[in-house]
């Protein structure tokens, strides 16, 4: 296995260790190739239909169904989820998180902040001093403002791009309809801020800046442990053996 993705697969034993016991929980589901792990390691574990889960895009709803998952929430996202599992295109020092490369930042955030629990999945090439020093900073924006919104970016200095569809002629369009704009920021010292005057431009539905939020950020090195930042600010390192299971 790629050696990042087999750190992200260590990474998700760890987090499925975390939910196993929280039998009947709610689970919202982020969006991306970690997501898929995560829900690989539970249909392993022969546990995939204990949990209700919170879809945030078409795409994950599918891999849980191939999964063999029953319960799953598509439509309206609830307010009293028990845990939200994701991953992130980068995470800074301060556990800020920067979203939106699989175009789901908005379900996402929702999903997000009506969680109790947060759980971030990643492999170490996704920490960063900075937000914005390897990626755009994604945004959602509805269609009809798109002309404004690159106006309005364009005053604020930065160069912005709509995302283009791989396999299909024009923009990509989210599960809301909308469409994402990637702006180039370069690296953010304040990443809190950034995220306030984009919110402000009339159109953008949601940024991909998710800042810190008690995220238990799980993180696996690139062949070697897994390290564990909590919220409390501990860091905790686990080893996972080959065969998926926590030698601690
Ligand atoms: C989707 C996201 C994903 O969490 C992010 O792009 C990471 O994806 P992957 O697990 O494939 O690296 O924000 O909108």
């Amino acid at each position: 296995m790629d050696p990042k993705l087999e750190a992200r697969r260590k990474a998700s034993i760890y987090a499925v260790d975390l939910v196993e016991s929280c039998i009947s929980c709610s689970i919202a589901m982020g969006s991306g190739s970690t997501v898929k792990l995560f829900i690989e390691e539970l249909s392993r574990r022969g546990i995939i239909n204990m949990y209700r889960y919170i879809s945030t895009s078409l795409d994950t709803s599918i891999v849980l169904r191939k999964a063999g998952a029953k319960n799953i929430e598509t439509a309206i996202c609830p307010e009293d989820i028990d845990v939200y599992v994701d991953s992130a295109d980068e995470i800074d020092t301060r556990l800020n998180l920067l979203k939106g490369g699989g175009a789901a930042l908005f379900r996402e955030k929702i999903a997000m902040l009506s969680s109790r629990r947060r759980i971030i999945i990643a492999d170490e090439t996704k920490l960063v001093e900075m937000l914005g020093s390897t990626k755009p900073v994604p945004l959602e924006v509805e269609i009809y403002s798109l002309y404004y919104v690159m106006r309005e970016l364009r005053k604020l200095g930065y160069e912005a791009n709509y995302r283009e569809s791989q396999s299909k002629l024009g923009p990509v369009v989210t599960d809301n309809g909308n469409i994402v704009i990637d702006v180039k920021t370069g690296p953010l010292r304040n990443p809190e801020e950034i995220d306030r005057i984009l919110k402000s431009i009339e159109g953008v539905v949601s940024t991909g800046i998710f800042p810190y939020n008690g995220y238990e950020v799980i993180v696996g090195m690139l062949g070697g442990p897994v390290k564990v930042f909590k919220p409390n600010g501990g860091i905790e390192v686990v080893s996972i053996g080959n065969n998926g299971v926590n030698l601690h």
